[in-house]
């Protein structure tokens, strides 16, 4: 594996200041209704149990679901595989997608028009971060985090090959020789 450090980008405090930003956007939204959240594992586990704290919605329940694309693990080749299907059904329900990084759209378009099929009452999607410039399919995210330019980053849940999920910070990946 390549050498390489991993630098600050987004602290702790930021990231939280947001989160709440966001939930507070949510509960203005969902007033007085039920809610599912749905983390896409397993990068968005760490956002979704932040931003759920400062829920504030009639009934919540949270439900996980896991995806993998074919291919080599830093392209998305659009071709996705269902490896953790949701527990409870979404029929009627009001959705909403907590998923970490939305880059090309090629995921959360698979997964957000699975989800459709299944006839919700509504499915929209949280993004922490949005990686605008890379996208291929054209996709555009309900709530976003922070927009961030194209970098790899880890933290909060985000990995780099398995790693740095636990930092409590968001970290570029730079590639030393
Ligand atoms: P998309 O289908 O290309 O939008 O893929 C989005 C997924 O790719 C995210 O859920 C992440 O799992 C992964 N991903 C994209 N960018 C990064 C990154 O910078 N670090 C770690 N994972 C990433
Ligand atoms: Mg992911």
């Amino acid at each position: 594996m390549k050498k390489y450090v991993v630098e600050k980008y987004l602290n702790e405090e930021e990231i939280v200041l947001r989160i709440k930003e966001l939930a507070a956007q949510i509960n203005r939204d969902y007033k007085g209704k039920d809610l599912i959240l749905v983390c896409i594992l397993k990068g968005a586990v760490s956002f979704m149990a932040e931003l759920m704290k400062y829920l504030d919605v009639e009934n919540l329940n949270i439900d996980f679901f896991q995806a993998s694309s074919y291919g080599s693990s830093t392209e998305s080749s659009g071709i996705v595989k269902v490896t953790k299907d949701l527990d409870i059904s979404i029929e009627n329900k009001e959705v909403l997608i907590v998923e970490d990084i939305l880059d090309t759209g090629n995921t959360l378009n698979y997964i957000k028009s699975l989800f459709i099929g299944r006839q919700p009452k509504s499915v929209k999607i949280v993004v922490l971060l949005d990686k605008k410039e890379r996208r291929t399919v054209p996709f555009v995210a309900d709530y976003v985090g922070f927009d961030i330019p194209d970098e790899f980053v880890v933290g909060f849940g985000i990995d780099y090959a398995e790693k740095h999920r636990e930092l409590p910070y968001i970290g570029i990946v730079k590639f030393i020789e």
